[in-house]
């Protein structure tokens, strides 16, 4: 029986399958992942949704064969350990789920869209075509524009002032009480202007080449 060989969330894994083995039956049955669930078989249901190279698709419709040397995510490999994904912390916010079967699904389907359409209108969601036996539909968008607003949102990261650091100590700039987001901006100028000094500073005590 032939080998494929695929990254799954992240890791190198090995199916000995026939190639017209679905993707779901191989992540299922001989792989252990069961995050995408089996509906219909026949891409109606979408309950597999999971992503291959970053793009949404449907594993009960995709061959093992055709899936090698590629990347697969799965529901699994959704969460960086235990953060979780934007879009499920904002399911959970939401309280999105009812008897939950179609979830793992619905939450790939949304990354998808996102990643595609950051700022989505109620026609892009409407467009996703995974069904909801339970009617969860209306949290659905509510979750899918709450983490469209979280993935908009900057990224502020903690940096602390080069100067104090420099000095031993290791104040923030956002206990000055300026606003984070412009403490975030000086401390950067600031980070710069310090390589700038430290590269200034290397090349004056560097012995000269040649
Ligand atoms: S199981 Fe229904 S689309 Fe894959
Ligand atoms: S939550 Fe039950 S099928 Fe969607």
């Amino acid at each position: 029986m032939p080998t494929y060989s695929f990254m799954l969330n992240g890791e190198q894994v090995q199916v000995d399958a026939p190639g017209d083995l679905s993707v779901l039956w191989a992540l299922r049955d001989k792989l252990g992942v069961t995050g995408p669930k089996y509906g219909c078989g026949i891409n109606v249901c979408k309950a597999c949704t999971s992503h291959l190279d970053g793009k949404a698709f449907n594993p009960c419709v995709t061959n093992v064969r055709d899936v090698a040397g590629r990347e697969v995510t799965t529901i699994e490999g959704l969460a960086k350990g235990d953060a979780l994904h934007p879009v499920q912390e904002a399911w959970l916010e939401q309280d999105v789920a009812q008897c939950g079967f179609c979830q793992p699904g619905q939450i790939m389907a949304a990354v998808a869209l996102l990643r595609r359409t950051p700022n989505p209108t109620d026609a892009d969601i409407d467009a996703i075509e995974n069904v909801c036996r339970c009617g969860s539909y209306f949290r659905i968008r509510q979750a899918i524009k709450a983490a469209a607003a979280k993935m908009a949102e900057p990224t502020v990261v903690a940096v602390q002032d080069p100067a104090a650091v420099s000095e031993g100590g290791g104040s923030s700039l956002a206990a000055t009480g300026l606003g984070v987001d412009v403490a975030a901006l000086g401390a950067a100028a600031l980070g710069a202007a310090a390589l700038v000094t430290r590269a200034l500073d290397t090349a004056d005590v560097a012995p000269a080449e040649g």
